[in-house]
């Protein structure tokens, strides 16, 4: 197990991230230009996109904490100037993890909140943990015009145990983050704090299991990717790996190699939004609506990853920039991980006349990046597979957001995971961007489903099935639902192509992991995620529709984004589109996934379909492993 290669310096390429100089030139920039005052902060310090090859540029939001007033600039290193600067009146920028430990902080200090405490036993500061949630928009009149921390508290019972198996529940404190005040502490009433134990960390276990013997991946050639900057190329695929705070890791401009052509699939995709809606109707509770990427910033949350511990073999980490509020950078070590794997067999024939075997091992180059987000963690897996296959894994651990009892000593909606604690009913809806470029820059979508024949002349023994391909001319025909009976899937094609076979060549988008979000229109997600009603949006490419749940989802009142976007019902047909899909895990917690949670995957397939005209990887060499041997 080696390291490759490392960090790349100077931006060599256009879509190269902005380097931790650059992010914290944009920001000397802005403030000499337009200066705030000593309330500035940064939110947002990411390249310009779309990426000019002449003029490098950045992105920055900047707000201001005295008077709530929030700005969009537009800045070119280049020329060191500020090329524009928008105002966006009632904006509220992301909750930066620098404000999570402020907020902490400040509660903590708070004589009401160590009075609430003490009525539960809870004298020892140090031992209290206060995780800084997102409000949402609840309309309360107290709450306008400020930037608000919901805390929700748990208390560990000696220094490293798991705080997360004590919650304390029925209190709850309200910090402005932008006044560094304690708004109101409110406590519903003492609920025992359950005290079991419920550690999973390595400090705590005492006994292990036997009879495991190392399993070590070997690639005594090294790895079959070549990386240049922030370009790779692996086995016919090629892509440009980027990385902002908001979506994490982007991947652009991915094509594969077809005979002599270099032929394009996507432009750009990522992560674009995602939230977490809890079901339990009472005390803090209905609060929990998190979104992720839009209100934390699913990238700032990165983790540094761990050599022969997070992924395996031959590896190439990245580094990430990222910008902190004060405008400088902060680096993200080893944060993305790029490894090839062995991902089975690819395919297989026995001829059992000649009783010749052919059998072809698959792989997958695996590009990811791990992200904490308070009690959870989300692992992100971009998949590419040898015949062209990409697929996204999203796997979710970490530790379930734990709730204590009701007053009356029920469980309320979730389910009892230890004595005293509750996991409540929640789900986890993401949305992933697309442009797609299949083939070209032009393409549409085309549902298809299967249906049955009625009974006829036609179909003497009721075995006629037919495809029915509807393609989805505008942005209201494009708001689609999986549909199991139909056994429904979408092609994105070019039409302005055809196959030597025919086709127009296209990648098929299986979505497996598709789930209904029974939320009622009034509440936080009918209101401010609206990208949960479907599991297919499509709109015509723009590079300023980036966000599916808006531009600024914290503390939003809702509306903007895809819902908003897609009522001008645009023409998304032989054009440039950008493909949104919506899916998750529904999770109605086990007592499995306590103290810790074993990872639970969700994400989808795209493949090709009618892209080749044949199987594109009969010239995978047969192998046989020099160290598989008989037990
Ligand atoms: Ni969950």
């Amino acid at each position: 197990m080696d390291v490759v290669a490392h960090a790349v310096s100077a931006a060599s390429h256009p879509l190269d991230p902005l380097s931790p100089d650059e992010i914290a030139a944009a920001a000397s920039i802005v403030r000499a230009e337009r200066n705030l005052g000593p309330g500035m902060r940064f939110e947002t310090i990411v390249l310009h996109e779309p990426a000019d090859a002449s003029d490098r540029r950045a992105f920055v939001s900047t707000y201001d904490i005295a008077t709530g007033n929030m700005f969009e600039a537009t800045v070119s290193l280049t020329q060191s100037a500020v090329l524009s600067w928008v105002p966006r009146p009632g904006a509220k920028p992301r909750i930066a993890p620098d404000e999570f430990l402020m907020a902490e902080d400040l509660i903590k200090k708070d004589p009401r909140f160590i009075a609430a405490l003490a009525l539960r036993g809870i004298t020892d500061m140090s031992l209290v943990c206060a995780d800084p949630w997102s409000c949402g928009a609840f309309g309360h009149a107290e709450e306008e015009g400020r930037r608000l921390i919901q805390a929700i508290v748990w208390v560990r019972n000696r220094p490293f145990d798991n705080q997360y198996a004590h919650p304390v529940e029925g209190l709850t404190g309200l910090v402005d983050i932008n006044a560094g005040e304690v708004i109101s502490v409110t406590d519903t009433g003492v609920v025992p704090v359950p005290r079991g134990e419920g550690n999973y960390s390595e400090r705590f276990q005492t006994t292990w299991r036997k009879g495991l013997k190392p399993i070590e991946v070997v690639q005594p050639e090294g790895a079959s990717f070549t990386v240049n900057g922030y370009g790779v190329e692996w086995c016919g695929w090629s892509f440009r790996v980027g990385f902002t705070p908001r979506e994490g890791l982007v991947l652009y401009d991915l094509a594969i190699q077809d005979g002599d052509a270099r032929r394009s699939v996507m432009k750009r995709v990522a992560l674009a939004e995602m939230v977490v809606p809890y079901g339990h109707p009472q005390g803090v509770h209905p609060r929990k609506n998190a979104f992720d990427c839009g209100e934390y910033g699913i990238g700032v949350l990165a983790n540094s990853l761990t050599l022969g511990c997070d992924c395996l073999g031959t590896i190439h980490y990245f580094d990430a920039y990222v910008n902190r509020v004060d405008g400088t950078a902060m680096v993200i070590p080893n944060a993305i991980c790029m490894h090839e794997e062995d991902s089975g067999i690819l395919w297989k024939h026995t001829d059992f006349r000649t009783e010749v075997v052919d059998v072809r091992r698959a792989r997958r180059l695996v590009v990811s990046f791990i992200a904490t987000v308070g009690n959870y963690e989300y692992a992100f897996y971009w998949n590419l597979y040898l015949d062209g296959t990409i697929e996204f894994d999203v796997k979710l651990t970490g530790i379930i957001n734990t709730a204590g009892l009701m007053p009356d000593g029920s469980v309320g909606r979730g389910t009892l995971v230890a004595p005293g604690v509750v996991g409540h009913i929640h789900q986890h809806v993401f949305n992933v961007r697309m442009d797609m470029a299949v083939d070209g820059p032009n393409n549409t979508v085309v549902e298809t489903d299967m249906v049955a024949d009625p009974p006829g002349p036609d179909n003497p023994w009721f075995n006629a099935l037919r495809v029915v391909e509807t393609p989805l001319l505008t942005e209201k025909a494009a708001q689609r639902r999986t549909d199991p009976q139909a056994s429904r899937f979408w092609k994105i094609v070019n039409r302005e192509r055809r196959s030597p076979l025919g086709h127009h060549p296209g990648y098929r988008l299986v979505a497996h992991s598709a789930l209904r979000t029974p939320a009622h229109p009034d509440s936080q997600v009918g209101k401010r995620a609206g990208f949960v009603t479907n599991d297919v949006w499509v709109t015509p490419t723009r590079a300023d529709e980036r966000w599916p749940a808006g531009d600024y989802v914290n503390q939003s009142q809702g509306g903007e984004g895809l819902p908003a976007w897609t009522a001008q019902d645009r023409k998304v047909a032989d054009t440039e589109i950008t493909v949104w899909h919506s899916f998750g895990h529904n999770h109605i917690p086990r007592p499995e996934d306590y103290p810790v949670q074993p990872a639970v995957h969700c994400g989808f397939l795209l493949q090709p379909y009618g892209f080749f005209d044949r199987n594109p990887t009969l010239d995978i060499p047969p192998a046989k492993s020099a160290h598989s041997c008989c037990a």
